[in-house]
Formats: structure tokens, sequence, C-alpha cells
């Protein structure tokens, strides 16, 4: 027996196999059966999809003895010589390695004369936009005079870069790309045909890591049979394409959910020691989030939801705990966590982060409305994506707010009667609604209430320090955490609170280096940056210095402004 790969093995070879591609297949067939076949057609779309597999059949369904008709027999000799590729008058041409203009000039010569046994030469070009200019111009002169019983296709991942003189003279047809059920399904059906075990979680694994190409999804089926022989499990399939388990992703979603940073961070540390690669990781938490926001949406049971059906009653819980726009504003976070880890060196630390941001994305929310209405943004706030450029200071001051201080749950919980920081209800609307533009008066300046001036002083250059470093995300969002600082003893001392221990470990040196470089300037000699956890609530400095630190922040300072409101009172969390 024969080996084949199994995509070629299965191959179709008549239109109706063709998965997905209906709209393509039935013009095609209609074509056929009304004689009415175009000179030259253009076959667009991305890999692995069935241009070359639709381009040959349609060559069969010509030729055929039985034809020309939409359903070719398979058995004549036209039809076999041709899924057999040795038909002289069916040409195939890579136009990748045949680009230049004496190839198009053989061609032309080539279909000059009729063909040899057959009712119709069908030239086959792949990948045609990679044909020179030249060469599409001679191929040009060719379809503006086609010659008689010739069909041209054009098999190409990028029609726009056709010339567009090219594109003009043949049909175009889309080829789409093939959605999860498709894939998963084919999967399936090969699979039985083969007869082959095969979980149907490692089914859904093969059939996303296709991502829309069939060709793809067979040739990692193939693989995972190598790897796994004829019964293929789950596990097997996530350890060959190195994806992690789903009971990993259940745990993000947990940490999530609970808001604990804890969780998160432990995350990220199992990864790290079970060898996982940490975009991987990123890009699978991207596809998980994605797969909720899709099923919040449209309900757990819709074609968009890209995983099997034993799983989507998990989804449908997961999706549950979360709101329409928590969903959105985690999948933007993910979506610029996976820029960091592929632009930026040291994966962990970014991965970190992020998961951080995740954990308390839900409570930064109702802060980054409000920025957005303080802003007058027209943006719809649910869009959420972390404001850049337009006020940098203040988002990472919400960060700090939420993260790492009482105020953010002060801020959240501002319409309680228990406020921490009551809002007088003045004439503002209960809910601040985003896309009211406000007049872009500067907040009132409140005088600072630092108690003792040393640490009055010593927050103000921590504030120029901050300035100084604007331009450092990870600098910026460190020192945002950063509870108080002190200047003692040739030290310059930056607290953090217990919670933010790992934050403070995993600032990589020349960090460090970059941030002894800015204080230096700014305090005017050199100091010792020394980084300090705050024992414990006790130490988290009196209330008068926390007043004064909420009475600083930009953000409290706009929300009294906006809301015409004054600080009653402000608690340590926990406290009564
Ligand atoms: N729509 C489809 N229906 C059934 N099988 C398909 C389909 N698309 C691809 N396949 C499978 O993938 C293999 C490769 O498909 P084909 O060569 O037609 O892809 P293509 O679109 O021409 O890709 P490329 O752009 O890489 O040339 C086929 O042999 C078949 O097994
Ligand atoms: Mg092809
Ligand atoms: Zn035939």
């Amino acid at each position: 027996m024969s080996y084949k790969v199994i995509a070629r093995k299965y191959r179709p070879q008549t239109f109706a196999e063709i998965v997905g591609q209906q709209h393509v297949t039935r013009t095609l067939a209609n074509a056929i059966e009304s004689n009415r076949v175009a000179h030259a057609y253009i076959f667009s779309g991305v890999r692995g999809v069935g241009k070359t597999t639709a381009a040959r059949i349609l060559a069969k369904a010509l030729n055929c003895v039985n034809g020309p008709t939409a359903q070719p027999d398979g058995t004549c000799d036209s039809c076999r010589e041709i899924s057999a590729g040795t038909s002289l008058d069916v040409l195939e041409i890579d136009a990748a390695s045949n680009r230049g203009i004496d190839q198009i000039r053989e061609l032309r010569e080539m279909v000059r004369y009729a063909p040899a046994s057959s009712r119709y030469k069908v030239v086959i070009l792949d990948e045609a936009h990679q044909l020179t200019d030249e060469a599409s111009n001679a191929l040009l002169k060719t379809l503006e005079e086609p010659p008689e019983r010739v069909v041209f296709i054009l098999a190409t991942t990028r029609a726009e870069d056709l010339v567009e003189t090219i594109k003009s003279r043949a049909q175009l047809f889309q080829f789409r790309s093939l959605t999860f059920q498709e894939i998963s399904g084919q999967i399936e059906k090969i699979v039985k045909a083969e007869n082959l075990k095969i979980d149907s979680g490692a089914v859904a694994v093969l059939a996303r890591a296709a991502e829309g190409s069939l060709r793809d999804g067979l040739s990692l089926l193939e693989q995972a049979m190598a790897y796994a022989g004829d019964d293929i499990s789950d596990a097997q399939v996530r350890e060959l394409l190195g994806v992690v388990a789903e009971s990993v992703l259940d745990d993000l979603v947990g940490a999530i959910a609970e808001q604990s940073s804890e969780r998160a961070l432990g995350l990220v540390h199992r990864l790290i020691a079970d060898g996982q690669n940490l975009q991987h990781f990123c890009r699978e938490a991207i596809r998980h989030f994605r797969n909720l926001l899709v099923a919040r949406v449209c309900g757990a049971d819709s074609e968009l939801v890209a995983a099997p059906r034993d799983e989507r009653p998990r989804l449908a819980e997961h999706a549950a705990r979360f709101s329409e726009e928590d969903l959105t504003r985690f999948f933007n976070v993910l979506l610029e966590t996976d820029d960091d880890l592929r632009r930026k060196p040291d994966p962990r630390l970014h991965l970190e982060l992020g998961l951080l941001r995740l954990v308390n994305a839900q409570r930064l929310a109702p802060l980054e409305e409000i920025l957005g209405d303080l802003r007058g943004d027209q943006r719809p706030a649910k869009s959420s994506q972390t404001p850049q450029g337009a006020l940098p200071r203040a988002t990472a001051s919400a960060q700090s707010v939420s993260v790492s201080s009482s105020g953010a749950a002060a801020v959240r919980m501002a319409p309680s009667p228990e406020t921490k920081l009551s809002v007088a209800p003045s004439t503002a609307p209960e809910r601040p609604v985003s896309n009211v533009p406000v007049p872009a008066s500067p907040p009132r300046i409140i005088a600072r209430a630092a108690e003792d001036g040393a640490s009055g002083l010593a927050s103000a250059q921590l504030d120029a320090v901050k300035a100084m470093l604007q331009s450092s995300r990870l600098l910026s969002s460190f020192l945002e955490h950063a509870t108080r600082c002190e200047i003692d003893a040739g030290e310059f001392r930056l607290f953090f609170h217990a919670e933010n221990r790992t934050l403070t470990e995993m600032l990589p040196r020349e960090a460090m280096e970059r941030l002894r470089t800015a204080v230096q300037e700014v305090v005017g000699q050199p100091l010792r940056v020394c980084v300090k956890l705050d024992s414990g609530r006790a130490g988290m400095g009196r209330s008068s210095e926390l007043r004064a630190r909420f009475e600083e922040d930009p953000i409290v300072r706009a929300m009294l402004e906006k809301f015409g409101g004054q600080i009653s009172r402000v608690k340590r969390p926990g406290e009564e």
C-alpha cells in the first residue's frame, strides 16, 4: 500500500466534497452546466482552503469524458490523469518559482496550440501574485486575446497584489477561511475513515490550531498520528502542540473572578515551572476570552464559538461570571499583553503585569469611564483600551489608586451609603455616562495637606522622578504602585504594600539603574534606591497621610471636581 499524506489522500474529487466554499462551487457548477465558462478565474483565499483542489475539479469537469459536466465521473482516463497530475492539457505552474517573463512566454506558446486530447487546456497558476511585472504583462496580453479552449485559473493568497488589469479580465472567487466546526467535522470524518480513536478535546485543539486552514488541520492531525499512534488523546495533542491545559485557563478565570493577584502570579510561576511558552499561553488566553466574549454576546451555542459541544457548558459558566464590558476589557488587556510579550524582553514580567491588570480590570473600569468622561472622550467607555497619549499619567494613577491602595475601593463604592469617599449627590448623574463631553476646566488645585515637610518634599521628588520616567511603561507602573517614599541616610526609599511584593521583585536590573539615575538627577546627589515593603496595615501610614495622598491624586481631584464633592473620610481596606 503506498503511503499518501492525509491531506492528499483526502483531497476532494468533486465539487460536492469541498467543504465550506459552496458560494464558489455552486457558481462554477452552474457555469459549466450552462456552458458559460470564463477564460480566466482568480481563486483567492488563505492557504489550504481548497483553491488548488477546486481548480483541479474544474479541469476535470471540463475535460471528463462525460463532460463538460458539473459531476465529473472521476474514473475516465482524463479524470484519472488530472487527479494524478499527469494530464498534458492541465498545466499546473507555481508562479513563485516560475515568475519570469521567459516562463510566461513559453506558457503563451503552449496555450497557442489546441489541446492534445482534451476539450480544454487548463492552466493553473499557483501563487499568481508572485509574477514579475513583465510576466504579468505577458500574461495580460494572453488574457486580452484569449485563445480558444483555454481556461486560466490564477490561485493566490494575495489577490490584492495582482495587477488591476489582470483582475479586471478574470472572474474573482473569494475562498473563505474554514470555521472551527468545518475543520473539526472534517478531522472527525477522516479519523473515522482511518479507524483511529481520538478525544473530542484533541480534535478541538487541532481544529483551533489550524486557524482556518483545513490543510493545516490535516497536517496537524498527521503529526498527532505519528506522535500518538491510533489512539490520540487530548493530553498528547496538547503536549505535541505546546497548548496549555484547559485547567490552566480555568485557573486564570478563577483568579480574575476572585480578583486574586496572588493566584494570578502563582499561575505564571506554575507555567514557568512546567516549561510552558508564556506567549503561547497568552494566545490561548486570548482565544479563551474571545470565546467567552462571543458566548456572552451570542450565547454559548453560537456557531461563532470555537469550541466543541462538550466544552460549551463550561464556557457558558465562565462567561456568566463577567459582564460583556469586562470581557471586552480583558480581551483588550490580553491583546496588549501579547503585543508586549512579542516585542519586549522579559516575557515573565510582561505576563505578570498583564495578569495583574486583568485581575484589577474590573475595579479599574469605572475609573476609566470617568476619566474618559473627564477627557470629553467620544469613544464609548466599553472599548476601554488603555488610553495612550491622551492622559498617560492619569491612567497610570488609576492603576495606582486601585491596585495599591484603598483608594480604588473607595472610588468604586462611591454611590453606596458607607462610601469612603463621599460624593455630594448634586446634579451629577447617578452613574457617570462616558460620552457626555465635559468642559475641560482644569481640576481645582487642592492644597497639599502633608503633615510633615520631609515626606511632602520626598513625595514631590517622587513626582518629579515619575515625570522623568514617564516614557517607560514598566517604571511608571512600578512607581505608581509605591505607597510613599522617604529620603533618609543617603537612601531613597520606596514603600510598597506587602501584597505587591512580586511587583517589587520583578524589576530588572537595567530598570533599577535607570530609576537610580533619575533619582540622582532629581535630588541632585547620588542616593541608594531601596524598595521596602510596608509591614502591614499598621505600617501604612497615618490616616492624615493617606488623606493627603488622596487629595493629591489627580483622579480623586478630578472626581471631586466633576461631582462637586468633598472627601469626608479616608479608610484603609477592611476598616469598618
Ligand atoms: N474546502 C476544503 N474542503 C475539503 N478539503 C480541503 C478544503 N480545503 C483544503 N482541503 C484539504 O487540504 C488540502 C490542500 O488544499 P488545497 O491545495 O486546495 O489548498 P489551497 O487553497 O490551494 O492552498 P494553498 O494556498 O496553500 O495552495 C486538500 O488536499 C484537502 O485535503
Ligand atoms: Mg494551492
Ligand atoms: Zn471523467
